[in-house]
């Protein structure tokens, strides 16, 4: 009832999408701040993790000594904690009129393991389906940046990569490539430059969101 709800009069589900270093964590975080501030009801939750199996899933995911892993076998840890997550935390925070913030949702299984890893995207959307019990976010974010700033940003951090981090150019290339692609396709997307200051991209976000 939420999304049917959510769909003609408010936006409750809120995402955030974009590569690593994009700045979409600061974006969620401060939107969060935002809606607490308003004493608006929110939660904020990252993917992969969220709850107490997501997080060990997630631990197994970004492990420097799981180098050997698939990508099926990426994509379906990923799906799990997203089912998890889910069913545990968001379902029932959007019935109970909560606004849910996640940072990261199935769209980055698209864009890393379908467009990155090549895995086909009519699998990713059918198991993405299952992984979500069929839901969407209201209104997702791409904060678009590209893997030269991404790689700027690196240096500047000095970040160490993780195992995901760790995988070369043209799999950057080809990720950022596919969340422009699945942002051009959805309505649902807006797409913001990450590389603008991050007070106006706050300023852009909470027009979007309270303007429809
Ligand atoms: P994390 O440290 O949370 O990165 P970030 O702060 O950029 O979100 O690590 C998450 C990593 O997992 C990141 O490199 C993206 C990757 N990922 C996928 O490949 N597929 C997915 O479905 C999700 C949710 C994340």
């Amino acid at each position: 009832m939420y999304n049917l709800l959510s769909k003609y009069l408010l936006i409750m589900f809120i995402t955030f999408e974009g590569i690593d270093l994009s700045g979409k964590s600061t974006q969620a975080k401060l939107l969060y701040e935002y809606l607490k501030e308003k004493k608006k009801k929110v939660i904020i939750v990252r993917e992969p993790g969220g709850t107490g199996i997501s997080e060990k899933i997630r631990n197994i995911l970004l492990d420097k000594k799981n180098f050997n892993m698939k990508y099926i076998t990426e994509f379906l840890l990923f799906s799990a904690s997203r089912y998890q997550l889910t069913e545990e935390i968001i379902k029932p925070h959007l019935k109970r009129g909560y606004y849910v913030i996640c940072d990261r949702y199935y769209d980055s299984s698209t864009a890393y393991q379908g467009y990155g890893g090549e895995i086909d995207i009519s699998i990713i959307n059918k198991v993405n389906k299952i992984a979500t019990g069929n839901l969407i976010p209201d209104l997702s974010f791409l904060i678009d940046i590209s893997y030269k700033e991404n790689l700027k940003r690196r240096e500047r951090m000095k970040k160490s990569h993780d195992r995901i981090e760790q995988k070369e150019i043209s799999y950057y290339t080809k990720v950022i490539n596919g969340y422009r692609a699945i942002a051009k396709k959805d309505k649902r997307f807006k797409v913001l430059d990450g590389t603008k200051p991050i007070s106006d991209l706050q300023k852009e976000i909470i027009k979007l969101i309270f303007k429809k």
